[in-house]
């Protein structure tokens, strides 16, 4: 199968619902973030800290490049990866591009616990994110596949992906 690469904003479930859709579908899963972990040996949250975003988002853009060389992958993709154009059009030549929607109240209600994203490190959260999405929507408008988790479990989402994206990911 042709690969199916999850974007979207952080919190929108892209690594769960990644995990189940590969393991539905006997495809490899492919966490960019985690791959960026691994080649550097230190959490993204550093990474961005003692080596600057550019630096990461430049990591990004080399493991989009060499994720996508191989099929049958679902790639789970960190939230800024829409930011560059480019990546897209490279995850698409290899598959289909799915972007996870949620509100910024189920964001917040994601990402409550978890300190790990150096984006969102700031006293008002919700505030951050609203931004953030208002700076990002029209990359989010640039793809073609969008699903609306909210109110959604993440296998409910991951049945909608494969509905929606079926015909997309065949070997033809
Ligand atoms: C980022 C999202 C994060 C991670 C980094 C930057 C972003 O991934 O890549 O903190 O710019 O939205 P998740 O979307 O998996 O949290």
């Amino acid at each position: 199968m042709k690969n199916i690469a999850l974007v979207g904003f952080m919190g929108t479930g892209k690594s769960t619902v990644g995990r189940i859709l590969a393991e539905r579908l006997g495809a490899e899963f492919i966490d960019l973030d985690e791959l960026i972990e691994r080649e550097e040996g230190i959490s993204v949250k550093e990474i961005f800290f003692t080596k600057g975003e550019l630096y990461f988002r430049q990591l990004e853009h080399r493991m989009v490049h060499e994720v996508s060389q191989a099929g049958n992958r679902v790639i789970s993709c960190g939230g800024g990866v829409v930011l560059d154009e480019t990546n897209i059009q490279c995850l698409k030549q290899a598959g289909v591009v799915v972007c996870l929607q949620a509100t910024v109240e189920d964001i917040v209600n994601r990402i409550r616990i978890n300190v790990d994203r150096p984006l969102l490190n700031v006293k008002d959260k919700a505030e951050r994110i609203q931004k953030l999405l208002e700076e990002r929507q029209p990359c989010y408008d640039r793809i073609d596949f969008k699903i609306n988790t909210s109110g959604i479990d993440p296998r409910g989402v991951a049945e909608l992906i494969l509905k929606l994206v079926r015909d997309e990911i065949e070997d033809k």
